[in-house]
């Protein structure tokens, strides 16, 4: 039981998962990304009601990336409801890279494969509705303020910058998209966009909580209110089971069992049903792009509380 798992245990299984970050590197095709400490793991478990055990330093703060992909997808499904979401974002695995270009050409009619690859996550964000970029980037922050509780997070402008300057293959994706009528208005305002939601700053307390509101079925953690409806929250586990963890996602079912999901800054999102969530940081990353040492952690701490869904 998850119950009995105390700081002392999670520091000695951070301590033995560490090991593993001479195995990685930190992602650094985002520049700003590159100035990480590869060495670092740390860990938040949020358990429901301010109940939560963590090791490492875990006020540090980091940018989502492509977890901001499970809260977008989200809002998108609250603001345009499931048969217009997935006629422009297909629902199937790739076994691809996040960042592959590849399917979009085989596939007609060019729809991206799902919201976690990169294309599939530009189409989603291209629909969030609002007047302008702010107002857009306004609403995805609402959502997480609310499910965090902490009004204070925003977005990293460096991060963002860094982003933008250097995002050349997602600027390839979006116009492939434009081409083919999937991908609407201004490429440059939706890179805006999309590059301030992967920016957008949290640590792992905040992580472990935006976890927990998916296996919590939506509902705060505190108040019971129901943030995001029960139906939304199956369909982003499900997302997070097949294809969280990109070309990874099959290996990841098998070993650890848990919807999650990570991104490139070395963060990884985790929804045990039903009700724990939790967030890891650890920048040092495998081929895949997913956090090396987080992704050992979460086999041992699968294994020892038996967190397999399967
Ligand atoms: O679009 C990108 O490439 C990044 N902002 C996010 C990619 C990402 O996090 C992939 N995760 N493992």
């Amino acid at each position: 039981m998850i119950d009995f798992l105390d700081d002392e245990i999670l520091n000695d299984m951070v301590l033995e998962a560490k090991k593993y970050t001479k195995y990685g590197v930190v992602a650094d095709y985002i520049p700003a990304l590159g100035e990480a400490n590869p060495e670092t793991l740390s860990i938040a478990i949020y358990r429901g009601n301010k109940n939560y055990v963590a090791a490492g330093n875990i006020r540090e703060k980091f940018t989502l990336q492509s977890i901001s992909k499970v809260i977008i997808l989200a809002v998108a499904l609250m603001d345009h409801g499931e048969e217009y979401v997935f006629s422009r974002v297909g629902m199937e695995p790739t076994g691809d890279p996040f960042n592959s270009i590849a399917k979009l050409e085989t596939n007609i009619p060019s729809k991206p494969l799902n919201p976690m690859i990169n294309a599939g996550a530009l189409a989603v964000t291209n629909m969030i509705i609002g007047e302008s970029t702010a107002e857009k980037l306004g609403r995805i922050l609402s959502l997480i303020h609310e499910m965090t509780g902490n009004t204070e997070i925003t977005y990293c402008e460096r991060v963002a910058k860094s982003e933008l300057e250097t995002a050349f293959l997602n600027r390839s994706l979006c116009y492939f998209m434009k081409q083919h009528g999937v991908v609407r208005g201004e490429v440059e305002e939706l890179l805006d966009l999309y590059t301030k939601q992967c920016a957008i700053e949290v640590d792992c307390y905040d992580l472990a909580k935006l976890g927990y509101v998916i296996a919590n079925e939506g509902k705060n953690p505190v108040t019971d209110r129901q943030i995001i409806p029960l139906h939304i929250t199956r369909i982003l586990k499900t997302f997070m089971v097949t294809c969280g963890m990109y070309n990874s996602s099959g290996e990841f079912a098998i070993k650890v069992g848990i919807p999650s999901k990570s991104g490139v800054s070395g963060s990884i999102m985790c929804s045990v049903p039903h009700g724990v969530g939790i967030g890891i940081y650890g920048p040092s990353l495998d081929d895949r792009g997913n956090s090396v040492a987080g992704m050992k952690l979460l086999e041992g701490l699968s294994s020892r509380y038996n967190l397999s869904i399967f």
